[in-house]
């Protein structure tokens, strides 16, 4: 039985991660599913934007399942983080059509890794946000450590993790680690908003404008360099050829995505 309900509106892809009376925990076969579908969504010429959320009003995701890695030896620990990484959460942050998190309830440790992976954030205002891993004796695997404090800064970064503490959404925006509060009921229709917003541009761009941002966190990637090539790429799609006439034209764009 799959760990994950698939829905489209028009062209926006819906992942909504539903196992509820677990409060949504990452357990493998989900982390393996989701992978699937954000990869499988990101090659569908239909699909734009990409909205992931968690089933029930209660969470998100409230963490990596903790059930399966509590017998773990360092060596099988070191291999869960790593596949974490490959398999999901660099996956999804590197993906060319952007992620929106619909952070609908408690975001827990892998819950709040895989909202910080997605592009952009939204929460509904009973959210409740952390990397609690330091109470079960680890540290966050799934790039919680790196992702938190590029999106709230070194400080609060280490604050969070260190107390293990869980912050309300309203904190979680006023640091920058969430785009928008809004009520529950709002939720799924301000994640819309954006994802249709975002459909109108040129998918050519939005996937090089995401490579380009992505670059700036990559320490081995010069973001300046990488955003002049980039730059300069764009001139010879159709996309811009129809962007530039269209405006022109004073008309709107109808960008064949290539
Ligand atoms: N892994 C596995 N199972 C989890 C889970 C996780 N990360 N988080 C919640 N669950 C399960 C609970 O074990 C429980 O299952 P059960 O009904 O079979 O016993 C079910 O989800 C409901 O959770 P419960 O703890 O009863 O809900 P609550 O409202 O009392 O508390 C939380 C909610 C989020 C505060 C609490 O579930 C929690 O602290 N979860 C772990 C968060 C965490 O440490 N995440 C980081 C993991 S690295």
């Amino acid at each position: 039985m799959s760990n994950l309900k698939i829905e489209k509106n028009g062209s926006v892809e819906i992942i909504t991660i539903n196992r509820p009376d677990k409060l949504n925990a990452l357990n493998k076969a989900t982390i393996k599913e989701l992978g699937d579908a954000v990869t499988a969504a990101a090659a569908s010429k239909e699909v734009t934007a990409i909205i992931i959320t968690g089933a029930g009003e209660k969470a998100f995701v409230a963490g990596a399942d903790i059930s399966e890695f509590a017998n773990y030896s360092a060596e099988e620990g070191k291999a869960l983080s790593q596949s974490g990484h490959t398999n999901l959460f660099d996956l999804v942050e590197n993906t060319e059509k952007p992620v929106i998190a619909a952070v609908n309830g408690f975001a827990l440790g892998g819950g709040l890794e895989l909202a910080m992976a997605c592009h952009i954030r939204i929460a509904s205002s009973n959210a409740r946000m952390g990397l609690p891993e330091v109470s079960l004796g680890v540290i966050p695997g799934y790039g919680g450590t790196q992702r938190l404090a590029q999106l709230a800064g070194k400080g609060k970064a280490m604050e969070l993790i260190a107390t293990a503490g869980m912050i309300k959404a309203d904190e979680a925006y006023q640091f920058g680690l969430v785009n928008h509060v809004v009520e529950q009921a709002e939720l799924m229709d301000k994640a819309m908003e954006i994802a249709q917003q975002i459909s109108k541009n040129s998918s050519v761009a939005i996937a090089a404008a995401i490579r380009t941002v992505n670059a700036g966190f990559n320490k081995k990637v010069d973001g300046f360099q990488k955003e002049i090539e980039e730059f300069g790429k764009c001139f010879e799609t159709e996309d811009f050829k129809e962007g530039t006439q269209a405006f022109l034209g004073k008309r709107k764009p109808n960008f064949p995505g290539k």
